[in-house]
């Protein structure tokens, strides 16, 4: 078989090493940080300049190329390297090293690693903040080629690491211990690569990448005891107005109790960076509409829902729902919007209609496994211009993803020890 070149050079790929020591939290068991949308008005990246109708654009764009690039996991499942998405929406704040020295980075549950740019630079794309000397850290520690662990190695006898995005951005350097602190809580020896040889289009206010997924190496892991396998993030609607930044909690603070919680089960599947969440279906309005799974196969006769058919993922824009379920969902809207259809003039979504007046959207619910999630129009419907207001659901072959449009104004709860997943509406503006 010939091998399609242009899909292997799609595809991202991580290959490196690591041993792991036990991670000692210097104090309590609850933190929480801001979450920056790298379009939003508090990022100093390059697009904070970008008119809305811009950001709506560039957002959904890259969601699209996420997507694609997650889209070829299934063929790959079975080779041994780990695969890591495209990288995401939002960037957390953070010190590395001692003395600690402040940056930036994209926080991505779509990927495991975390990692920044290093001197010497080999080669480095911009950033804002000074690129990491890791002589100026009395906390480095490469983490070197004996360690039994580390399969990678360089002539320098360190243990190194590659990752590849979808868009054949990548990042090439050493896996080190490092002391990393988030808000005011400092955590000793967590894995990190010290990226040497960096490209791709990371935006200038990033220096890396946070890996929050839920692989081994991801800090969510690494920092796991600690926090109790707990964070939840609270994403502010961003598209359309200026912003406050989202929040994002660990350990105490990720506690997702009270009025209107539901839950359901995280699903262990491959890759295991992906958060796998079961949808048994939507409600569109009045009617109801059953999903079974991704491929054909789980289709309506087999009458049962495969498990795990939908990733939930802050760093996707839209919401990808396989093609047939899609189209069933795409039927029912029109069916029940009155307003005038027009097309998108950004050509990005399928099913848009006119602002004027009150256009009237039917209420859209989530059937989660054992949690109904009732969406609001800002979850379901964005502005790509003036004239027009888009259903924000996009078609993908085998393959589901639950976007962070969707997740706006949601408190969403992880539990990594319960092995679960809550959402609970609320104003995070006001968190
Ligand atoms: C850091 O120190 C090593 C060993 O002394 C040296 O080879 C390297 O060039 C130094 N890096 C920088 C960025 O100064
Ligand atoms: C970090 O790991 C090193 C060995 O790799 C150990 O000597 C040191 O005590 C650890 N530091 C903390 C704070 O756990
Ligand atoms: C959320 O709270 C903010 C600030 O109080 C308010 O401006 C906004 O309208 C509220 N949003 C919703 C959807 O209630």
């Amino acid at each position: 078989m010939k091998l399609n070149t242009i899909s292997i050079a799609s595809i991202a790929f991580l290959v490196f090493s690591i041993s792991f020591t036990r991670f000692h939290a210097s104090e309590a068991a609850g933190f929480t940080i801001d979450l920056i949308h790298r379009d939003s008005l508090g990022s100093p990246s390059l697009y904070s300049v970008l008119t809305p109708s811009v950001r709506v654009k560039n957002a959904l764009q890259r969601s699209f190329n996420r997507v694609n690039s997650l889209r070829y996991y299934d063929s790959f499942k079975s080779v041994s390297t780990d695969v890591v998405s495209n990288n995401g929406e939002y960037l957390m704040r953070f010190s590395l090293g001692t003395p600690p020295v402040e940056t930036l980075a994209i926080a991505d549950t779509g990927s495991d690693l975390t990692w920044i740019q290093c001197k010497p630079c080999i080669q480095c794309f911009k950033q804002k903040a000074p690129v990491f000397d890791p002589n100026r850290s009395s906390t480095y520690k490469p983490v070197s080629c004996t360690s039994n662990a580390c399969s990678s190695c360089d002539s320098s006898n360190n243990c190194n690491y590659v990752v590849v995005y979808g868009d054949r951005s990548y990042s090439r350097g050493d896996i080190a211990k490092e002391t990393l602190t988030l808000g005011s809580t400092v955590i000793h020896n967590v894995t990190i690569g010290c990226g040497h040889s960096n490209q791709g289009t990371f935006g200038g206010g990033t220096s890396g990448i946070i890996g929050l997924g839920g692989g081994k190496v991801s800090l969510i892991k690494q920092i796991g005891s600690s926090i109790q396998g707990k964070f939840s993030y609270c994403l502010v609607p961003y598209l359309n107005e200026a912003q406050k930044p989202s929040k994002m909690n660990f350990g105490d603070n990720a506690l997702v109790l009270g009025v209107g919680v539901v839950t359901t089960p995280i699903v262990s599947s491959t890759p295991d960076t992906f958060y796998f969440l079961t949808l048994e279906g939507m409600t569109i309005g009045n009617q109801r509409l059953n999903f079974y799974g991704l491929s054909s196969s789980y289709s309506s006769d087999s009458k049962s829902v495969q498990e795990g058919n939908i990733i939930i993922d802050s760093g996707t824009t839209l919401t990808f729902l396989p093609t047939e379920f899609y189209n069933q969902v795409i039927t029912a809207v029109k069916r029940q919007v009155k307003s005038t259809q027009v097309s998108d003039p950004q050509g990005l979504l399928n099913l848009c209609y006119l602002p004027t007046g009150n256009v009237e959207v039917p209420e859209i619910t989530v059937h989660f496994k054992g949690a109904d999630v009732k969406l609001k129009s800002v979850n379901t419907f964005v502005k790509t211009s003036e004239t027009s207001l888009c259903l924000a659901f996009a078609p993908a072959s085998n393959l589901a993803i639950y976007g962070n449009l969707a997740q706006m104004n949601f408190l969403i709860g992880y539990d990594l020890e319960k092995n679960t997943v809550s959402f609970q509406p609320t104003n995070c503006s006001k968190k």
